[in-house]
């Protein structure tokens, strides 16, 4: 009889293991497909209700931000967060093309700070903040907000000026503005897949 019930134990753990595993699987699964998803469905956003966001979602895109990978893990990186309306306003002017003044709820500015750069490699800041400037593009989407990248460097007058207009020390090269804010426009979805950009093993 103990036997039995022992077996019976047995058969009821292992039972509820696999339904485990289903459900872990099942929840990899979904998780994967929302990342995938996210970045197939993400569009450069370039107006904005004005409305506010919250600074949990504005530690948020700065966490993702900061999970990107780096050249040997050298995170060469800062990031200046404007929220306030009247340098948003000065960036909008200064750099029309940045949307500033499509009212962002703020603007992420990710930096480049040769401080932290590869000594000899430097220039490897620049794929090490673009990675963190994606992940807050992603981030943002997948938070239900907008963005937009808007280049400043390497067009150096571009990055001098903003570099002057926040007062950055002229080890901190800001790589781009990405305004972020609750989107006031859905645009369409650009379909990219083109096979001929695609060569395996040779040219
Ligand atoms: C390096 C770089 C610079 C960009 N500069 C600007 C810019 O100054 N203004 C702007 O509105 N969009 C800018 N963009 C956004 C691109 O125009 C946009 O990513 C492209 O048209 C593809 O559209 P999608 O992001 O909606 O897929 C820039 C993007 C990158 C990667």
């Amino acid at each position: 009889m103990k036997k039995i019930a022992l077996f019976a134990l047995i058969g009821i753990v292992l039972m509820g293991c696999q339904k485990a595993n289903v459900n872990e699987n099942q929840n990899v699964n979904m998780e994967q497909d929302l990342i995938i998803n996210c970045m197939r469905t993400r569009v450069s956003v370039r107006a904005f209700t004005g409305e506010k966001i919250s600074e949990e979602q504005i530690q948020t895109l700065l966490q993702c931000a900061m999970a990107a990978p780096s050249a040997m893990n050298h995170q060469p990186w800062a990031f200046i967060v404007v929220t306030e309306d009247s340098i948003l306003e000065q960036l909008g002017q200064e750099f029309p093309y940045s949307r500033c003044d499509q009212k962002p709820a703020c603007a992420i500015i990710p930096c480049g700070d040769l401080t932290k750069a590869i000594q000899g490699s430097e220039d490897f800041w620049i794929n090490d903040v673009s990675a963190a400037t994606e992940n807050i593009l992603l981030a943002a989407h997948a938070m239900g907000l907008g963005a937009v990248w808007t280049g400043l460097h390497p067009n150096m007058e571009r990055a001098t000026a903003a570099q002057q207009l926040l007062g950055l020390p002229e080890y901190i090269i800001p790589l781009c503005i990405v305004p972020v804010g609750v989107p006031a426009e859905q645009p369409e979805i650009k379909d990219k897949w083109n096979t001929d950009n695609i060569h395996y093993n040779r040219w």
